[in-house]
């Protein structure tokens, strides 16, 4: 009794609080440590298994009320006071969640009274085609092909040493450059493209312009390769033909330079290309069809919201920013960063899992980590290695290990990667646009001193708060930026 009395009345005891703690955490499952602790705990005072509140600590169970000082109080902290140790909060997230929801769906209601409804299938014809006998983008997307064989008959010569190294260099170099600039020229000379049609010519070049700097970059170490090995072997001359991995079903260069392997790698979920890679066994079909159906519904639902939410909410805007009205461009920045982050969210959702996932499986491409978590980013830098997984491998591999080999140091090698992603990022906007302004090109820039800012002054939830602002405020300025600049180029001057 008295040593109970002591124990009980010992605040100071770092032992006894955290059994307190472990006693009263509410998350515990039945069955758990908890009920165990206590079950073991009535056992040892002799209490019958099952009787009682299973939450009782020791204390209680070593004085029933019939001896005991009828105590109902124990030293503990309130569990939202940090020194509690308490950490589950699943019920305010589903909390946040409901109250999302219902602040939505009265923004919804009062997007329907305002506008009616303005989501139509068709006009999404029309962002793809201004004449319907003209098709330049699908034109461009076809002429593609044209620049990945050129590469393919390049590694061909380079394969059989009928081409010098540096010519092949030279000829891969002018093929790479041709693959950036020949959309951007036909873009900007032709008038029946639209705009969302050169995104998607210039989207298909650009990724079409890294797949074949990675298809180079490989064959190049594997000629090295080959070329290191053959010296240290020259002496055991057909050794090669016994050692070869093709016994073992895996591609051995140059076995690998055809048209089969190259179209695989073209349309595989993945910037960086191999010999040989990982194969998932089968096509799970009912894997499939999930993805193929998160794919459609939400490419649907990502277009519904651009036409009822965000457009009027742009157009709105304009008002303000002609009359450079600053608390009310402010007021309209914000208001478009809600639906601008939502469809932000569904984008990385449809395009990161679901449509990637669906050409993998088809594909049977083993390797699905297309994302890491993220959301849980507490510094920048973090969000950038995790966020866009095949750019991030593209950029290690192909850009940033080269540098720091050539003896680049980490902060030129970084500056350099986020130069490189600011120019394609202003590449995509501003030729399809065909209006040059540096918005996007800042935007990625930015990154480098938000890291550093985010990185020595924020920590945990601070660090991740920042990122999460900076996502949620930072894309819809540049939004703005450029349709306000595209407004006023093409509306106002016309008007
Ligand atoms: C710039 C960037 C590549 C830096 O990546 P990072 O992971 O922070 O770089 P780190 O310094 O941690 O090093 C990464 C790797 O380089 C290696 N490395 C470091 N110094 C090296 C050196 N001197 N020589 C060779 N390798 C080196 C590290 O060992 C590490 O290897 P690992 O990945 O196998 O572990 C990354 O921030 C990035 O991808 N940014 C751009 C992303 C982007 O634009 N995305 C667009 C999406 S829309």
């Amino acid at each position: 009794m008295e040593a109970a009395c002591e124990g009980a009345g010992r605040g100071d005891a770092p032992e006894e609080k955290e059994k307190q703690h472990r006693r009263r955490r509410p998350e515990e499952p039945s069955g758990g440590m908890g009920e165990r602790g206590a079950a073991g705990r009535r056992a040892a005072a002799g209490a019958p298994p099952g009787g009682g509140d299973s939450r009782r600590g020791a204390g209680d169970a070593a004085h029933p009320p019939e001896g005991g000082d009828f105590r109902c109080h124990r030293l503990q902290d309130s569990l939202l006071s940090s020194a509690s140790g308490y950490s589950n909060y699943r019920g305010i997230l589903n909390w946040c969640v409901v109250m999302l929801v219902l602040s939505n769906a009265r923004l919804f209601l009062e997007n329907l009274i305002k506008y009616g409804i303005l989501v139509d299938p068709i006009q999404v014809i029309s962002l793809f085609l201004k004449d319907p006998y003209s098709w330049p983008a699908l034109c461009l997307i076809i002429v593609a092909n044209v620049f990945a064989l050129a590469a393919l008959h390049i590694e061909k010569r380079l394969a059989v040493g009928s081409m010098s190294e540096h010519l092949g260099a030279v000829l891969h170099t002018v093929n790479l450059l041709t693959i950036l600039c020949f959309p951007a020229l036909v873009t900007l000379a032709v008038t029946s493209i639209t705009p969302v049609g050169a995104v998607f010519a210039l989207g298909v070049h650009t990724i079409l312009f890294l797949k074949l700097f990675s298809f180079k970059d490989v064959n190049k170490w594997c000629r090295e390769k080959r070329q290191a090995k053959a010296a240290r072997t020259r002496s055991a001359a057909g050794s090669q033909k016994a050692n070869g991995n093709v016994a073992s079903g895996a591609v051995a260069y140059p076995a690998n330079l055809t048209y089969r392997d190259l179209y695989y790698f073209l349309f595989a979920p993945t910037l960086c290309y191999e010999l040989n890679f990982p194969r998932s066994p089968r096509v799970r079909k009912r894997f499939l069809l999930r993805r193929l159906a998160e794919m459609l519904f939400f490419l649907q639902l990502m277009v519904g919201l651009i036409q009822q939410w965000m457009v009027p909410t742009i157009q709105n805007s304009m008002k303000p920013f002609r009359d450079m009205d600053y608390s009310r461009i402010i007021e309209r920045l914000l208001k478009l960063a809600v639906p601008n982050h939502l469809i932000w969210l569904i984008f990385f959702y449809w395009f990161f899992h679901s449509s990637l996932n669906v050409i993998a499986e088809i594909m049977q491409f083993g390797d699905r980590e297309f994302y890491r978590d993220w959301w849980n980013s507490e510094t920048v830098t973090y969000f950038w290695q995790n966020w866009n997984i095949p750019v991030h491998k593209w950029c290690l591999r192909h850009f940033y290990k080269p540098m720091m080999k050539k003896g680049a140091g980490k902060w030129v090698a970084q500056t350099g990667v986020f130069f490189a992603s600011a120019f394609f990022h202003e590449y995509l906007v501003s030729v399809p646009l065909k209006m040059f302004r540096p918005w996007a090109f800042i935007g990625m820039m930015a990154q480098i001193p938000l890291a550093w800012f985010v990185g020595r002054f924020l920590q945990g939830n601070y660090g991740n708060a920042a990122v999460w602002i900076s996502l949620i405020i930072g894309q819809p300025i540049a939004v703005l930026m450029y349709v306000h600049d595209y407004y006023v180029l093409n509306y106002e001057g016309s008007q």
